[in-house]
């Protein structure tokens, strides 16, 4: 039994739907949730930056005592995963695998789409992943307007659709059956994917089964929290305001989020642990 948080981070809101799936599946347990607002988008920048932040943030959880981390952020997972595993005594539990998993066992054609960051459609992780089942067909496609929309809390808007409409043809037109959303900030625009791609298209999303990976570490560890803990969510963004955070957060997910507050990550020493 062990009742420190779990870390979850984000470069901004998108974790925050990876965060809901985890308390909805464990309840009893408190988060500390860091959104990386100083330096997103992380999707457009250079691995090596990506990689820099990321772990800034990581450290800042494992300081804050945390007993798991999640990297719920496709991007960074591509950049910095195995870093993060020989970096920390924690459990370190990322959101892509999950996502392959279930693409794997969705599909029925063997078609399967994959879009995500430039960063992380760049890196070639997912059509390496989902590329090992030599019977699937990979189509990736970078959305980087998407995360854009969903920072600005635009999600329904009809230029949502006209982009959507635009990075998806391809996929649509090569008869994928299921389509990754390699972004978590995505499921905030699954309405729009989803009436592009239409009905028969399965789209899937880490956030659930990311949740399950946590909740399957947690148990097999013996990290659980206790019968008595009182749970706790603490939200933080790096950024220079949390009230724009707090009021996106509200905009996307309701007033779960209650208060938000400002944390700064340090400098890191890279050659920590084998990073
Ligand atoms: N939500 C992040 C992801 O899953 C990245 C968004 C961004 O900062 O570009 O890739």
């Amino acid at each position: 039994m062990n009742d420190a948080p779990i870390g979850i981070f984000d470069s901004g809101v998108g974790g925050l739907t990876v965060a809901r799936a985890i308390s909805a599946q464990l309840p009893s347990e408190s988060l500390i949730y860091i959104g990386d607002t100083a330096h997103s988008p992380y999707g457009p920048k250079p691995i090596a930056d990506v990689r820099r932040y990321s772990l800034e943030v990581l450290d800042t959880l494992v300081d804050e005592g945390v007993k798991m981390l999640v990297i719920a952020c496709n991007t960074a997972s591509a950049a910095m995963l195995r870093d993060a595993r020989e970096r920390y005594d924690v459990p370190v539990v990322e959101v892509i695998g999950p996502a392959v998993r279930t693409a794997v066992s969705t599909t029925r054609n063997g078609r399967v789409g994959v879009i995500g960051t430039v960063g992380t459609i760049g890196s070639g992780v997912y059509q390496d992943m989902l590329g090992v089942d030599e019977r699937l067909t990979v189509l990736a496609q970078a959305c980087p307007r998407f995360v854009e929309f969903v920072e600005a809390g635009v999600t329904g808007s009809r230029e949502v659709l006209e982009v959507a409409e635009e990075y998806l043809a391809p996929l649509r037109e090569a008869g994928v059956d299921t389509l990754v959303l390699g972004c978590t900030h995505y499921p905030f625009l699954e309405g729009a994917i989803s009436y592009v791609m239409g009905p028969d298209v399965s789209l899937v999303s880490s956030d659930t089964e990311t949740a399950k990976d946590v909740y399957r570490q947690l148990v097999s560890r013996d990290l659980l929290a206790g019968p008595d803990a009182e749970p706790r969510h603490v939200y933080e963004a790096t950024g220079d305001s949390a009230d724009e955070f707090l009021r996106l957060a509200h905009r996307l997910m309701g007033r779960e989020v209650s208060s938000v507050r400002l944390v700064q990550t340090g400098a890191i020493d890279l050659l920590k642990g084998n990073a």
